[in-house]
């Protein structure tokens, strides 16, 4: 219930063609009428991916409740290119997962899914992924709040968390965080993840942010269907090294000296 001034305002959601009409009712004044107050239109759209016909409720409350281009491309991508990227068995991290249909499409596909989003988008999230893979996935797919560029060692450790694949699509926008979005990418992209990230590219902060990718990570254009690109990605980071000690080195000499004389 909210309280704005001196009077209590009680809003019920009615689910009415599937739209939920929200009504008032002004409680201070004893008014009897139910008045209506805003739309939030609710809509469900079905896709055919991984061999599933997939159902997507959609709302049009934030920018996760509805489905962006860039996941059709990707959905479609991971569907037709199982042999490039082979999510069976394979943890993936999915951020920005919006409505969660790419989610939905890994966990198909066989990978042991996280899904990740604002606290805002985790309701709709977790009911569509549910209803789409209870029963027939290897792996229960998980939710999990992740607000770009906060908190990432306190609540995903990076000892602890490591993904084989991290799935991003159209997360870049025009928005406030595109720094903290790559230092989340760059957080979760260990040594061993390929990031795939598929964008559509609209504005001219895209391409800024596109520079700074390539500069952070070793890419790959995977696909461009001219509206949306898919790129791999893989960390700068140098790979663990098995260090060689002196004595090794030494021994290593006197082997190859002894090879050139027996020559
Ligand atoms: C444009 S929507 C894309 C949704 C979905 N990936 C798709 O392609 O249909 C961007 C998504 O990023 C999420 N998002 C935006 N800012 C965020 C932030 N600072 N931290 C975490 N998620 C954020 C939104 O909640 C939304 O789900």
């Amino acid at each position: 219930m909210k309280n704005f001034g001196k009077t209590a305002h009680i809003f019920v959601p009615v689910l009415i063609n599937s739209s939920i009409l929200v009504l008032s009712y002004d409680s201070e004044v004893h008014q009897k009428l139910w008045q209506p107050s805003f739309y939030i239109k609710v809509d469900k759209e079905i896709h055919y991916f991984a061999g599933h016909e997939i159902s997507i409720w959609e709302s049009l409350d934030s920018y996760g409740g509805t489905i962006w281009p860039a996941t059709l491309a990707l959905c479609q991508y991971l569907d037709m290119n199982r042999g490039t990227v082979n999510l069976l068995d394979k943890a993936v991290l999915e951020i920005g997962a919006g409505t969660g249909l790419v989610s939905i499409v890994a966990s198909l596909l066989g990978a042991w899914v996280t899904a990740s989003d604002l606290p805002e988008a985790l309701g709709n999230l977790r009911s569509n992924l549910s209803r789409n893979t209870r029963g027939c996935c290897r792996y229960k797919p998980q939710v999990a709040e992740l607000s770009w560029g906060y908190g990432l060692e306190q609540t995903f450790p990076r000892s602890v968390y490591r993904y084989d694949y991290v799935l991003a699509a159209d997360v870049v926008y025009h928005h406030d965080f595109l720094e903290e979005l790559l230092v989340t990418m760059r957080h979760f992209c260990q040594p061993g993840t390929t990031l795939i990230w598929c964008n559509k590219i609209r504005f001219g902060s895209d391409l800024a942010f596109l520079e700074n990718f390539k500069m952070s990570f070793n890419t790959t254009l995977l696909a461009d269907t001219g509206e949306v690109k898919i790129y791999s990605a893989t960390t700068k980071e140098p790979q663990v090294s098995v260090m060689v000690s002196e004595d090794e080195v030494q021994q290593k000499e006197e082997e190859r000296e002894k090879e050139e004389e027996e020559e």
